[in-house]
Order: C-alpha cells, then structure tokens, then sequence
C-alpha cells in the first residue's frame, strides 16, 4: 500500500471491535475510522454507520459511497455468510477468511471432520441429522457426553452432560424441537476431554502465521466457573504456564498444520484463527475453531500489541506476513467484563453508565465499550448484555488484576454484575508448578 493515510471501516459493535479501532488509530498510516453499527465507545475514536454487520450488500454499497480503502470483517456471522468473497468480487480490500474458511467456526461438524481428515487432536466424536440414531450411539457413550448444536449459536450451544437423560434432552431440544433453528440441523456428539482450558489466536496470510501469547477467557457467568456459558466475562494473557515447549508444541500440533490443512483443501485461512484448546493430560486438544478474534481476548491482546496493527493486516493480506516481525509488549494484560444484571438471559437495556472518565484516569487503565450507547441528551446507556470492559497492564498479572479491579469500583450502572476471580484459577496453577 502506498504511504497515505486509509480510510477504514471496521464491521461490528463489541468491546473486540472498540479495542480494534483504538489500536488501529494509533497507526500513522490510519486516517478515518468507521464502524458498522458500533458502539458508545466507536463513536468516540470514529463515525458509526447505522448497517447491520449482516447487511452485506448495504456495506458494499457504503464502501463504494465513501471510498473507504479497508474493510475489518471481524464478528462471525457476516464471515459465515460469506462478507469477504462479497467484497472480493467487488475489488473491494477486506480482512477476513472466505465463507468456505470460515466453516471452521461456522460448522463444527466441517471442522471436526476437517480435524479428523488431518489428524488434529481433538476429541472423538460423531455427528449426526437423526434423533433417533444419535439416541443410539449415545446409549452406548460414556459420561460426562457432550453435545453440541453444529451452527453458530452465540457459545449457547454446548451441553456438558452428567446423564444420558440430560443428553436426551439436548438432543431432542436440538434435533426434534429445532430450538436453534437450522444451526442445529445437526448434532455434534463428543467425549469430554479435562485440563486447563486455553486461547490460541494467530494472524495468517494464508501461508506463514504470527502466533500471539496465550490467554484464557473466564466463559461462565458466575464466579468458580458456575452458572451458564456467556460471550466471555474476563481474560488474562498471557499465561506463565505456557512455557516456549508448550507453545512451540501448540504451533507444531495445532496451528501449522491446520494451516497446511486449509491449503492443501483449497480453503487458504486468511485472517485470525482462533483456536480454543483443553490442555489434556495427553496434550493441547482442539475443542473449538473460531474463524477470528476473541472477545473479550482481543481487549486484552490490543493492550499488548507493540506493533502497528495495520502493517499486520495489510501484510495478511498482501500475503507478505513473513516479512513483518510482530512484537508483544513485556507484560500482563486483563479485561474485566461488566455485564448487564441478569445477563446472559433476559436483561434490561437503557440504564445509565457512570464512573467511565474517572476509572481511565488511573494508571494503565483503558475502558472498551461493548453492549453502550448514547441516548438523544447525550448519556452513555447501557445497550446490550456485555456492556464495559475494563483492561490493566501491569509487569506481574496480579498487579494488572488489582489495578483493573479498582477502576471498576469507579464504575457503576444499575443491575451491573462482574466476576471477581478473573485470573485466579491461574495464579493458582502458577504457585503450584
Ligand atoms: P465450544 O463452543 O465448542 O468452545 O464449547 C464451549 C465450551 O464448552 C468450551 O469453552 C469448553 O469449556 C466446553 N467444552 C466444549 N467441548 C468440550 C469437550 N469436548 N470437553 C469438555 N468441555 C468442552
Ligand atoms: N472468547 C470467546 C469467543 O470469542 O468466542
């Protein structure tokens, strides 16, 4: 790309998207950041554009509008309808895997054959369309079974079952009720693997790969891992644990030859691919694939980034990413999540979020808005279910935990709810090894 300033568009509205544009603007070579729809905190760094992230041909239609110069497909649900082979036919420059790529997140069954097909480790599994059949083989499984919708379904489509009458359940929810439509067309039946459970991301071209520092999400609700699954309330990165071998392993086992395997399938991945893993007695495992970055990882990751974040994008997709040397800041990075009261089911919207100006006075303190907008006498309301996150750097986690702990106590909006142990289950595991 020649040196002059690029007018951007960034396709989204959570804290990842906020956290994108922040980094982004820090470019010299960025000029004019928009968003589509974005959020409080979007419309603070750039100019929301009211177009659903899915809309994709009102996108094609604003982008040609305004000439913007690059586009950031970045949740997954305009990736699985295939937003970046839109774009494409257009001539239009676009970050993000094609739709036949992105099936690595957007079907579990593609992926987990895909895993299957290149011997990637992952838990042994089958898939099926019938109720009747998968009732079968699960009779026969062992417990705990887990079940899982195939589409996208918000990370609310997994069952981890103790009994086969809660797997019963599941599956005629999935399979005879159709409670989630057609992403549940089929079923994923797999063996539940155990050990501590990990984020993997890496910037590809399609051919070399940037691996980033590990981190961990916190993805139930309530603290000590209860209640239900969420978006994500809380990471950390990068992890102590996961030592040069480890991580040397994750890229050999894992990233590299997933990679070669979309390649050698004619699927070249470009963009972020977002491996979760369970660190199993018998090695990292894949549990899922996410086809770009994690929210609320990305949060944290942006934090940590000491390198311009569109030299690497344009360098994806210019298929020049091996020329580009990505560093990682020396530190400790974490996202607090606040959330909405009663979330992730029914929670109430419009409710007016105080304390954000005050929490960013602090020391290494960035606040990254999520679910927020402003309302028509220009207060900040909350707007969705994951509404702040808040993200400290620090040269030690626990000193990065205690100082994102105390800019949210100079947060506050009603029913607002947070996980006080991000971080913990880690600096647990740290002290014992
Ligand atoms: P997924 O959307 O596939 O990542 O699943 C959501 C969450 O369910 C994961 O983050 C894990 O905590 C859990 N999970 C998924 N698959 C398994 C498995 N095979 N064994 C144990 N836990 C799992
Ligand atoms: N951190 C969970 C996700 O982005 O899927």
């Amino acid at each position: 790309m020649e040196n002059t300033k690029q007018k951007i568009l960034i396709i989204g509205s959570g804290g990842r998207e906020h956290a994108i544009g922040w980094k982004i603007k820090q470019s010299d070579r960025a000029g004019d950041l928009f968003f589509a729809p974005g959020n409080g905190g979007t419309a603070n760094i750039g100019t929301n554009v009211n177009i659903k992230a899915t809309d994709i041909q009102t996108l094609i239609d604003y982008v040609k509008k305004e000439k913007i110069d690059l586009t950031l497909a970045i949740p997954d649900d305009p990736l699985a309808l295939g937003i970046v082979d839109e774009f494409k036919k257009e001539g239009l420059r676009i970050f993000g895997p094609t739709k036949n790529a992105a099936q690595l997140e957007s079907s579990k069954a593609y992926a987990k054959n895909f895993m299957e097909r290149h011997k990637l480790p992952t838990a042994k599994f089958a898939t099926f369309i019938d109720y009747t059949v998968a009732k079968e083989y699960l009779e026969k499984h062992s417990l705990p079974v887990v079940v899982k919708v195939s589409g996208l379904a918000l990370g609310k489509g997994v069952f981890i079952c103790e009994t086969y009458a809660e797997a019963d359940e599941a599956l005629q929810n999935i399979l005879i009720k159709k409670t989630f439509g057609v992403a549940g067309s089929v079923v994923v039946i797999e063996e539940f693997l155990t050990g501590p459970e990990i984020s993997t991301h890496a910037f590809t071209d399609g051919k070399s790969y940037a691996i980033f520092p590990t981190a961990q999400d916190h993805k139930r609700v309530g603290e000590g891992d209860m209640g239900p699954n969420t978006g994500g309330m809380g990471t950390i990165a990068p992890l102590s644990f996961v030592d040069e071998e480890l991580l040397k392993n994750i890229e050999n086992t894992i990233i590299a030859p997933t990679l070669a395997g979309m390649g050698e399938d004619g699927n070249p991945f470009e963009g972020v691919i977002y491996p979760g893993l369970m660190l199993t007695e018998d090695g990292p495992k894949i549990l899922e694939y996410n086809a770009r970055f994690g929210d609320p990882e990305t949060q944290t990751y942006m934090r940590l980034l000491d390198t311009d974040l569109l030299d690497i994008i344009d360098a994806c997709i210019d298929g020049t990413l091996s020329q580009i040397k990505i560093n990682w800041k020396k530190l400790f990075a974490c996202t607090i999540v606040l959330a909405s009261g009663g979330y992730p089911d029914k929670y109430e919207k419009g409710k007016i979020i105080s304390g954000i100006s005050e929490a960013e006075k602090l020391e290494d303190i960035i606040v990254f808005q999520a679910g927020t907008k402003y309302d028509d006498k220009g207060n900040l309301i909350t707007n969705g279910g994951r509404v702040l996150g808040i993200t400290a750097t620090g040269v030690k986690l626990e000193e990065a935990l205690k100082k994102a702990y105390f800019a949210v106590s100079k947060i506050t909006f009603e029913g607002m709810q947070y996980r006080r142990d991000i971080g913990k289950k880690i600096m647990a595991l740290q002290q014992k090894i």
